[in-house]
């Protein structure tokens, strides 16, 4: 018996670990655990996404909350060494580029059990963002690397990465949208339940949605202020929907930027369940984010997506998917939005193996990777 050992933490994380988790079931003499770090705890943000994508209840909860940088990565490295110590996995999977991603990921390596990492090899380069300090160094100790797209293999080997340990297996958040998509929440129920004015989206225009999180786009009050400028010039041609991230909610708050977005037809949410997210995508004209999952989500559902950075990390959303990178400059969103309004804008295609199998083809390599893996490793029973 095999233990793998997966890691959750943050709301991204979720729909990435569902669909592998499940496919790993069909492997024989596998036993798996969850552990999740409590990085995100609200109920919308964590919680909510365990039921709605049938993830078992977490099998360890580390509660780590949130704090600085380095208290939350130190505190996940602190508890999660001890559930290595008592659980002894023979393997570490981790996804993404959160906090908890790299914490669990170092104490793996020191630990010396072997670390997977599902969507590996992603750059900005861009390292005032703290997910790519999180790529750079999760990628560099980690010992399986599945990606998303080719690009990745070549910037996995500009860092001196050895080719047998990259895999390209394609996407597991797309299985999971694959999966679920029928069971989207449309978007009038979901409005419904959050009491909005019957009729908001009546108009013959539809609506646009917009996700906004990053520290360059929220967490200045010269950068909020000018995000939400932006919205509301957008807001002028198109009604938007906003499910509004924590950060960005009690930034709003504090800076006292509130009244900018009163008698404007943006429509703030609570953060939303996995389901009606999915509903507001497939909808919408336009999404205008700052999310890379949702880029890639676009993608997939061939919805336009505006992207309000300079850089992304999944340049093959950009080069045959269906979003553009507009930064933060206003003439350009609203150029972008005229077109995607006139035109439809960029219809895409979908990527290479974004087939809703990605999981399935971690599961079969994982399969034969599993017995050839000896146990020789003394540290783990120290
Ligand atoms: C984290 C990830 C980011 C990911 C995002 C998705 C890192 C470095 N960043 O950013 O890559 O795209 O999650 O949401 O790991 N908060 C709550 N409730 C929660 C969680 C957070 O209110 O359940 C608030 C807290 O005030 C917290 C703030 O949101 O301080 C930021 O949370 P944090 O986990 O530090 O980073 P995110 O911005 O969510």
């Amino acid at each position: 018996m095999k233990t793998i050992l997966h890691v959750v933490g943050a709301r991204p994380n979720y729909m990435k670990i569902a669909p592998l988790m499940d496919a790993l079931r069909a492997v024989p003499d596998v036993r798996q655990i969850l552990v999740n770090t409590g990085q995100h705890y609200d109920e919308a943000m964590a919680k909510g996404f365990i039921r709605e994508l049938s993830l078992p209840m977490p099998d360890r909860d580390l509660e780590v909350g949130s704090a600085s940088h380095a208290v939350q990565t130190a505190n996940v490295m602190i508890r999660f060494e001890q559930v290595c110590l008592e659980e002894r996995p023979d393997l570490v999977v981790v996804v993404g580029d959160v906090n908890s991603t790299m914490a669990a990921t170092l104490v793996a390596a020191k630990l010396l059990i072997p670390v997977a990492h599902v969507e590996a090899g992603l750059r900005s380069f861009d390292r005032e963002m703290p997910e790519e300090i999180n790529r750079i160094l999760t990628d560099q100790i980690a010992d399986l690397l599945y990606t998303t797209e080719r690009a990745a293999a070549d910037n996995l080997a500009r860092e001196g990465v050895s080719s047998e340990r990259i895999h390209f297996v394609g996407n597991v958040m797309i299985d999971s949208l694959l999966r679920h998509r029928h069971r989207a929440v449309p978007p009038a129920e979901t409005l419904a339940r959050e009491g909005l004015p019957a009729g908001f989206l009546d108009g013959p225009g539809g609506f646009g949605v917009v996700t906004l999180h990053r520290p360059s786009n929220v967490d200045e009050p010269a950068s909020l202020r000018e995000s939400l400028a932006i919205l509301c010039a957008v807001a002028a041609r198109l009604p938007l929907i906003w499910p509004v991230h924590p950060r960005a909610r009690s930034n709003i708050e504090r800076f006292g930027l509130a009244p900018m977005l009163s008698g404007v037809p943006i429509v703030l949410l609570e953060p939303q369940g996995y389901l009606e997210m999915l509903g507001l995508l497939a909808n919408a004209r336009v999404v205008l984010t700052d999310s890379g999952g949702i880029q890639e989500e676009t993608t997939s559902l061939a919805v336009p997506c505006l992207t309000l950075r300079d850089n992304t990390e999944r340049p093959i959303t950009v080069e045959q998917g269906t979003n553009t990178l507009v930064g933060r400059n206003r003439e350009r969103v609203l150029e972008s939005v005229d077109e995607i309004l006139a035109t439809g804008g960029k219809r895409g295609r979908v990527p290479e193996l974004w087939d809703g199998h990605a999981a399935e083809r971690i599961a079969q390599h994982l399969a034969g990777w599993l017995p050839r893996r000896e146990r020789t490793r003394e540290a783990i029973h120290t």
